[in-house]
């Protein structure tokens, strides 16, 4: 076996065996990679130089796209671990800002480095004046995702040093880049909520941890400060955490792709909160809420939507159901979901009619046999958005959330791909499927 050093700075092993593909009776040799929780792969870098074909995998469902030492899933085991770290062990015992520093700098915080990471956060956390302004330009009833996407990618614009689009630059800087992302897209988000509502933004206070500030700068007026309740600011935190990196799904794909160009941080994690916007993506929190409603509204408890569901049409979908990667209970929804009953009960909620339906619609689809064969389990999303609206942020802003909790994955992905020596540009092939070539019609000759 030959061990390489990858991208990451991990061992890659190249086994001895190969795998042999065949082709008009031709046998090329492929060789074998294999990772550090032993995932193998066929390495077919080589393969159209080799042979004129491309691989087709449509979706990506069979392709490593890249070598990454950040987050390690077991979709069939139920598996997440950052950087090694157990989430059930990290959800007990860490922070979304402890957790946020391990993922984006690999190592849990030393107490100084811990402490230096939270004085950046905390000085880096109001914006520009003139960034205020931004806002009023957006119409009042604008999605606060398409308001994210654009400050984020402005944020540049304010920071030209560390946004050079040259990545040997832009990694000098990534430490004071990471803090400024971290701490100003809460900031961002909760103007973006006030902006939409008409409200004047409330600063953000030296004083307070992250979950505080960030509930502090929705929901505090001119005239009377918002005090969390202690179980309300560790749901966030546990949410947060929860979704701070999740390995190559479509946003972080995303923010590699923008990456790979030479984009800067700013401008790559942007793309990254518009492929997070998605119903199927990040936006399946706020679908789960409304289906919900939906269901609640027409006095269904669940049994028709479920019948529907199984039709297979990809509108009735059974929202927070089912998962690319897991096919075993996703482990941040059995997280959640013990948490979400704790933060309930301090929060005096007792009867939920949508926490009724969403427990019914559980049940059901846990026992149907539609749902066992396809191995759909409840994904993070499903307990998430009831989560959310139970601490009182609105539905709008669920997806904002999750951009939120996502940062830290962005930012240690988009490192990288830029500290990467090769540094290759993303840039798949296709199977061209339309005309042949043709001569161009005029105008008047056209039927
Ligand atoms: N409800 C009903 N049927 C489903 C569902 C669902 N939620 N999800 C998949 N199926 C069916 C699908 O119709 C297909 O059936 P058949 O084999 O008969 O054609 C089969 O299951 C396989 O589905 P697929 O579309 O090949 O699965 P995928 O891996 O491409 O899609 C998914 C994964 C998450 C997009 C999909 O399960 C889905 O749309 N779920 C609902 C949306 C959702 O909750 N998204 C949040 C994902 S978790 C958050 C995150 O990490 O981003």
């Amino acid at each position: 076996m030959i061990c390489n050093v990858s991208t990451t700075g991990f061992f890659v092993s190249h086994m001895n065996e190969t795998a042999t593909l065949t082709l008009n009776n031709k046998a090329y040799p492929l060789s074998v990679m294999i990772g550090t929780e032993g995932e193998k792969a066929v390495d077919i870098r080589e393969l159209r130089n080799d042979t004129g074909y491309v691989s087709y995998d449509e979706g990506f469902g069979n392709t490593g796209s890249c070598q990454s030492a950040v987050t390690f899933i077991d979709g069939e085991a139920g598996i997440l671990r950052y950087r090694g770290y157990p989430i059930e062990q990290l959800a007990e015992h860490s922070s979304f800002i402890e957790t946020a520093y391990l993922i984006i700098n690999g190592e849990l915080p030393l107490p100084a480095q811990r402490k230096r990471f939270s004085q950046l956060l905390t000085e880096n956390s109001s914006i520009h004046s003139s960034m205020e302004h931004l806002f009023e330009g957006f119409p009042a009833d604008a999605h606060p995702m398409a308001i994210l996407s654009a400050m984020l990618n402005s944020l540049g614009s304010y920071y030209p040093h560390l946004a050079t689009n040259d990545h040997q630059r832009d990694l000098e800087t990534y430490e004071a880049t990471s803090a400024v992302i971290i701490s100003k897209v809460r900031t961002i988000a909760a103007y973006s909520y006030r902006a939409s509502r008409g409200l004047p933004y409330i600063h953000p206070r030296r004083d307070l941890p992250y979950c505080e500030n960030f509930l502090h700068m929705m929901f505090s007026t001119p005239y009377e400060p918002y005090i969390a309740l202690p179980e309300v600011a560790q749901a966030l935190n546990l949410f947060l955490l929860l979704h701070a990196d999740h390995e190559q799904n479509c946003s972080t794909s995303t923010v590699r792709m923008v990456a790979s160009s030479g984009a800067n941080l700013f401008a790559s994690t942007a793309a990254g909160v518009c492929a997070l916007w998605g119903p199927l993506h990040g936006g399946a929190n706020m679908a789960v809420i409304e289906m919900l409603k939906s269901i609640h509204a027409e006095g269904d408890d669940g049994t028709k939507f479920i019948e529907q569901a199984k039709l297979g049409k990809a509108d009735k979908r059974l929202m927070g159901f089912g998962h690319r990667v897991y096919k075993h209970y996703d482990p941040r929804a059995k997280i959640i979901k013990e948490s979400f009953y704790s933060a309930l009960a301090s929060l005096g909620i007792k009867d939920d009619p949508l926490l009724n339906i969403a427990m019914r619609l559980e049940e059901a689809a846990l026992r149907d046999d539609y749902f066992l064969a396809r191995k759909l389990y409840p994904n993070v999303d499903f307990y998430s958005g009831l989560i959310m609206r139970a601490i009182g942020i609105p539905e709008n802003m669920f997806t904002v959330m999750f951009a939120i909790g996502r940062m830290p994955g962005w930012i240690a992905n988009w490192k990288e791909v830029a500290a990467s020596p090769k540094g290759r540009i993303y840039r798949p092939r296709q199977i061209y499927t339309g005309y042949n070539v043709r001569d161009y019609v005029p105008p008047h000759q056209r039927k």
